[in-house]
């Protein structure tokens, strides 16, 4: 690898064990989610700070998301969308309650491990694009397959074609900062879709997308579920695309409900 690429190794503080025993090892506990649950969440709460200063986003939510499915996330600015799509991504622990992805229960796994689910397992796409600065929009794909132990050459050929589907075939060596926020959000979409994961969380991914390119974008999460068997996450604010999902849930005072389509 590059320089510039074990400098964005470090940056994103992945340690990857690359044992290939590592599924069988991890695959010990095995419980309350049926098979073909991708994503489990139990009893989750989230309180940030403490003390008198304290906030509770979260209070007792649980989701199931089977194999095909496609939720909305839907609620109100600061009812705590964000936190529930960190929490189920690995990226932000719970203050209380499980989660499963596919077979394995996480909450308790070192961040190493969390590390490698998240690399295999799941694709995130940010309310914010979070991309690294000091790598092209190529570059910043292909890190994320050589991370989950794909060759370059294999990795290059799947960047390269998930961007030009995602029309950024002309922008393939340019960097985040030279792009539009628009194109940004489209590097971060292909990015998540570079391992091809079972479960794909997005936060608002058609934001800083124009009407007809936001609905492109959720037309092809929606096939990609349909066709794979994958399980999907979105938050929106856009009611125009809840017609392209299963299911949706309404976030508010820290409580999930569903709601009709
Ligand atoms: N790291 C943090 N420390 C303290 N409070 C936080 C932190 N992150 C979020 N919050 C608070 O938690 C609440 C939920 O935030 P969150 O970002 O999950 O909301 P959201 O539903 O995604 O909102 P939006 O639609 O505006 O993106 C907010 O009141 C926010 O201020
Ligand atoms: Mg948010």
């Amino acid at each position: 690898m590059s320089t510039v690429m074990n400098k964005a190794t470090d940056y994103l503080n992945k340690q990857i064990d690359n044992d290939e025993n590592n599924a069988a090892k991890l695959a010990g506990a095995r419980g309350t989610a049926a098979v073909n649950t991708k994503l489990l969440l139990q009893n989750i709460s989230k309180v940030y700070g403490d003390g008198d200063t304290s906030v509770q986003v979260l209070d007792h939510i649980s989701l199931e998301v089977k194999a095909g499915e496609f939720v909305a996330l839907v609620g109100p600015s600061g009812a705590g969308k964000s936190t529930f799509l960190s929490i189920a991504g690995a990226l932000l622990s719970p203050t209380s309650g499980q989660i499963w992805i596919g077979n394995q229960e996480i909450s308790q796994l070192p961040e190493k491990k969390l590390n490698q689910i998240r690399l295999d397992k799941i694709g995130f796409v940010f309310q914010s694009a979070n991309l690294i600065p000091y790598l092209s929009v190529i570059d910043q794909l292909i890190l994320i397959g050589e991370l989950a132990g794909k060759s370059r050459r294999e990795s290059h050929a799947k960047a390269e074609k998930l961007l030009r589907e995602l029309g950024l075939g002309h922008r393939l060596k340019h960097y985040p900062d030279s792009l539009s926020g628009g194109e940004r959000q489209r590097v971060s979409i292909a990015r998540a879709w570079m391992n091809d994961p079972e479960i794909i969380l997005a936060d608002e991914p058609t934001a800083s997308l124009d009407s007809e390119r936001g609905r492109a974008v959720v037309e092809m999460l929606a096939a990609e579920v349909k066709q794979r068997g994958k399980a999907a996450v979105m938050v929106t604010h856009d009611h125009r695309m809840l017609d392209l999902c299963d299911r949706i849930v309404y976030i508010e005072d820290g409580k999930l409900s569903e709601r009709e389509l």
